[in-house]
């Protein structure tokens, strides 16, 4: 038994010794049990025994008509079970009158009580009982005595038996134990190997699942349901970065096409120098804006992302948003029908963030002369923020997709209004952080509104 051995064994080692000593003890209780039931038995039926004798006798010279002869040796002849049996009658002086049979002891007790009591002597066991008579021949003395040797003898291949019974209980109860709890333990060391099998270029494995539907079975399912999790992450965290360096690719690829552009004729063509300039510039800006909002998102997964709520009037807020959406878009109409006077708990920048969103995305796809609408109300102690838009909507099909990051509804109509895809996954990851829900509502070409709803107690 070395000890990695033992390491490896600890609950199963544990496990075995609680049991064996359980059982164990179990058995000695109950052997102990067996055997003092045994004694008592039998101390009892010699009790009774010695006392039914001592009547018998009694009777014998009390009661007959004819005159026993009490000295005879036929007097004891018809006296039943008189093994290991010892009577002897005697006068009131004590000499012996009759005895049964010739015995190597004198029980010299003058205890006349009428109770049977023990004697260990010289390694015998002894059982007695003397009673005073008054009869034709006077006072007499009867001692009934039984010897325990057969009981005895009994008991002790009786202990012999338990002991042996018990040893073999024990080193089986050791035995069943520990191959039972190696048994039990096996799917654990199964889900330590596949455990120790997993890593981040290694997601596939899973625990096979069998058996009972006990906690080893649930122990394997949330194992299982972990890795699903996480390899779920994962893949995302993969999908990002791949989409995230396609979406970069672009830019970087229209910039190097001007700069193409600028080395072949930008030095005597001015028409190209300045179509050039007015390309990097646009593309440089595009991707700095994607860069923003990537390094947002992944200050978000990373819980780095600063939160800092404060108590402040939300009709403020929305009266800021809308007087600088009114400056800088002057080919929608911009209307704030509601505004509800309320103070809220929150990120007065994350929630400007969002807005912002929200009503970029309304200027983007509603053509010229619509109206946005961005309004406040409480409502069954929410706060309502919605904006709302009389533009092309969004089909039904997409609706649950458009907070996804990189989705679009149309790619190429997304792409050339300077759209990535991450507005929408940014203004949820605010959402979630406020408790906030949000909800779309919108009708392809009609329009679309976005209700954010936040508790008011928090
Ligand atoms: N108010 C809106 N009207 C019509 N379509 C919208 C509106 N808001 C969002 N969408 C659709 O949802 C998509 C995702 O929006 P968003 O995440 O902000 O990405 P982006 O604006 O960069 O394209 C948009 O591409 C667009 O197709
Ligand atoms: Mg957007």
């Amino acid at each position: 038994m070395n000890l990695k051995f033992l390491r490896s064994a600890k609950i199963s080692l544990k496990l075995t010794i609680i049991y064996a000593f359980m059982f164990s003890l179990i058995l000695l209780v109950l052997s102990s049990v067996t055997l003092y039931g045994t004694k008592y038995f039998l101390y009892k039926q010699a009790n009774k025994q010695v006392q039914e004798l001592t009547v018998i006798i009694k009777n014998k010279i009390n009661e007959q008509q004819e005159q026993p002869d009490l000295y005879s040796k036929e007097f004891f002849l018809d006296i039943p079970s008189k093994e290991n049996i010892y009577i002897k009658i005697s006068d009131k002086d004590g000499a012996i009158i009759n005895q049964s049979r010739r015995v190597n002891f004198n029980i010299k007790s003058k205890s006349m009580d009428g109770k049977t009591r023990r004697l260990e002597k010289n390694e015998k066991h002894l059982i007695y009982l003397n009673t005073r008579v008054k009869s034709a021949y006077g006072v007499l003395y009867i001692q009934v005595v039984k010897d325990l040797e057969n009981e005895y003898s009994f008991m002790k291949i009786l202990f012999i038996f338990m002991a042996i019974a018990d040893f073999i209980g024990i080193l089986a109860s050791l035995a069943f134990g520990y191959i039972i709890s190696k048994k039990m333990l096996i799917p654990i060391d199964k889900l330590t190997n596949t455990a120790e099998n997993i890593s981040i270029n290694n997601l596939k494995e899973r625990i096979e699942v069998e058996g009972p539907d006990d906690e080893l079975r649930r122990l394997g399912n949330t194992f299982n349901n972990m890795i699903d999790r996480l390899q779920k992450a994962f893949d995302s965290q993969v999908q990002f970065v791949s989409d995230a360096s396609h979406e970069l690719r672009t830019p970087i690829a229209i910039i190097q096409g001007y700069a193409n552009l600028l080395d072949r004729w930008g030095k005597d063509d001015k028409e190209a120098l300045e179509k050039s300039i007015y390309g990097i510039k646009l593309e440089a800006s595009n991707m700095a804006n994607l860069i923003e909002k990537l390094l947002f998102l992944a200050k978000g997964d990373s819980y780095t992302q600063i939160v800092e709520k404060q108590y402040f009037k939300i009709n403020e807020l929305i009266e800021e948003v809308v007087q600088d959406t009114r400056l800088i878009d002057d080919a929608h109409l911009i209307k704030n029908r509601e505004n509800a006077v309320t103070e809220v708990y929150a990120d007065y920048k994350l929630l400007k963030q969002m807005l912002r969103i929200f009503i970029e995305n309304s200027i983007k796809f509603t053509p010229q002369g619509g109206f946005i609408s961005v309004d406040s109300f409480v409502e069954n102690g929410q706060l309502q923020i919605s904006v709302t838009d009389t533009g092309i909507g969004i089909p039904e099909e997409d609706i649950n997709n458009i907070f996804d990051r990189f989705y679009t509804v149309d790619k190429s109509r997304s792409k050339e209004k300077g759209g990535s895809g991450l507005g929408l996954s940014i203004a949820r990851w605010i959402a979630e952080v406020h408790n906030a829900k949000i909800e779309m509502l919108s009708e392809e070409g009609r329009g679309t509104t976005v209700i954010v709803k936040l508790d008011l107690k928090n």
